[in-house]
């Protein structure tokens, strides 16, 4: 069992305010692994905000980051990774994502924007239309993963719970 854990990596997906974040670090602890969030690599390597990558450079040039981002961070194998909420959208993305644990952490829509109210960070979340991000996104988080929870209603300590026994 512990030489199973040991090789698993732990891959979370989901829509943003899903609880990516929150949940894959408490799984991480639980199972003595470390937690990386690609957003989080994603700026120290490249020394700015995911916000200021967007206005200079447009979503396409952060898509190739995070395309390079993620192509590493998956060759750690005893880890749990967090996502961005876009990432599965990348066919190549998809591509490498398979052959490991991915978990889906589902949020309704209204529930997702109670959750990231009055974040100025996401630059998505400004624009119009987040509701037809959110529907085309959903079947491909449905199809991508291997393991599917519900967050609605729930706490990240719950939710990572069910996500370890799943495993
Ligand atoms: C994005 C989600 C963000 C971040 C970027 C784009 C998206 O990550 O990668 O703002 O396309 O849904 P979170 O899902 O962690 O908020």
């Amino acid at each position: 069992f512990f030489t199973r854990i040991y090789m698993l990596m732990v891959v979370l997906i989901g829509f943003m305010g899903a609880g990516k974040s929150t949940v894959g670090r408490i799984v991480a602890d639980l199972l003595g692994v470390s937690f990386v969030d690609t957003d989080v690599f994603i700026e120290r390597h490249e020394g700015r905000t995911i916000r200021e990558m967007f206005d200079l450079h447009g979503e396409a040039y952060f898509r190739q980051i995070e395309r390079a981002a993620v192509t590493e961070l998956l060759e750690d194998r005893a880890s749990v990774l967090a996502l961005g909420g876009g990432a599965p959208m990348d066919r190549e993305i998809r591509a490498l994502l398979g052959g490991h644990t991915v978990v889906y952490l589902h949020v309704p829509y209204e529930q997702a924007l109670v959750r990231v109210h009055g974040d100025s960070y996401r630059p998505l979340l400004h624009g119009s239309g987040v509701r037809q991000i959110y529907d085309s996104r959903m079947p491909v988080y449905e199809s991508t993963a291997t393991i599917r929870v519900e967050t609605d209603g729930r706490r990240p300590d719950d939710v990572a719970r069910e996500v370890l026994h799943r495993l």
